[in-house]
């Protein structure tokens, strides 16, 4: 099997789509939709004709979460999307607007990074075997695995910020306005931080901190979420077919966007 279309994407969509009360029979589009939109977030221009497909492909969300939102003041559900719709009618807290955006926020957020985080963790632990090997023994690892994975090789590199104020960080001045780049995933590699050779993969490392969710009032809203999916779907691979193997851990085939970083396919065979 492909372990990232057949395994990794699998979860965390269909997660997301139960924690927005997305119906059963909507969801086929979700499942077979492209893994493209991440180009949006890079640093660097999109052509005019990506400009127009992701315009296209805003457009068509709004349309399908409006829907939902009419469906889901009809027929409420124990689901994110009844509660943020009955939050913006009984205290006018979010508009149309808002309550739109948040949920294609929430949407997007909430899988492309977590496939990528079970992607790169899985990736890493097969060429490292002797990690596997130790991780198959102390399956109790897992949690601080987790961690180590995002370390190692996050699947969100960059985020950013806007100087609100002329600021002085670590003797550079920030004038007011300006954007500054936050490289998380050079961050988490720091060897003032990780002194203990911080390029290697060490999944029972003591104080990993990784910096892959953010920081600050901004901190990644489903970092725990995302945490959990990760720890679930990597030690149940590794229980129920121990002989997993990659078809080529060395070459395998990465997406060609910078800022979410993941791998487009990874054929395994057992
Ligand atoms: C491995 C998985 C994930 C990674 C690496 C990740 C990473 C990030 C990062 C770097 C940010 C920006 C934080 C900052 O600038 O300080 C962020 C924000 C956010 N993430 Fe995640 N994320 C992941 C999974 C998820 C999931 C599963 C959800 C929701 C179900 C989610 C929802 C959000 C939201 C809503 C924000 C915006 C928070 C705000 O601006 O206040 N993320 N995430």
């Amino acid at each position: 099997m492909d372990l990232i279309e057949d395994f990794a994407f699998r979860l965390p969509v269909t997660v997301i789509c139960d924690m927005l009360g997305i119906p059963e029979e909507h969801r086929e589009t979700f499942y077979t939709g492209s893994r493209d939109s991440g180009r949006i977030l890079e640093p660097v221009p999109l052509s005019p004709e990506e400009i127009k497909q992701g315009n296209a492909r805003t457009k068509m969300s709004e349309m399908y979460f409006q829907q939902l939102f009419e469906l889901r003041r009809k027929q409420p559900g124990d689901d994110l999307t009844t509660q943020l719709v009955q939050a913006e009618e009984d205290g006018h807290k979010l508009s149309n607007e808002e309550l739109t955006a948040n949920i294609i926020l929430l949407f997007g957020a909430g899988h492309e990074t977590t496939v990528n985080l079970i992607g790169n963790g899985l990736l890493a632990l097969h060429r490292n075997p002797d990690q596997l090997a130790l991780l198959k023994a102390n399956p109790g690892l897992i949690t601080n695995a987790i961690e180590e994975f995002l370390r190692y090789d996050s699947s969100v590199q960059m985020t950013g910020r806007a100087a609100l104020e002329d600021i002085d960080l670590c003797g550079k001045r920030i004038p007011k306005g300006e954007a500054v780049l936050c490289l998380l995933g050079s961050a988490n590699h720091d060897p003032a931080v990780y002194p203990d050779h911080p390029e290697r993969l060490d999944i029972a490392r003591p104080n990993v901190k990784p910096l892959s969710f953010g920081g600050g009032i901004h901190f990644c809203l489903g970092a725990q979420l995302a945490r959990i999916e990760a720890e679930i779907a990597i030690s149940t691979l590794l229980r129920r077919l121990p002989d997993l193997r990659l078809d080529d851990a060395e070459n395998p085939q990465w997406r060609p966007t910078f800022v979410l970083r993941g791998l487009r396919r990874l054929p395994a065979s057992w």
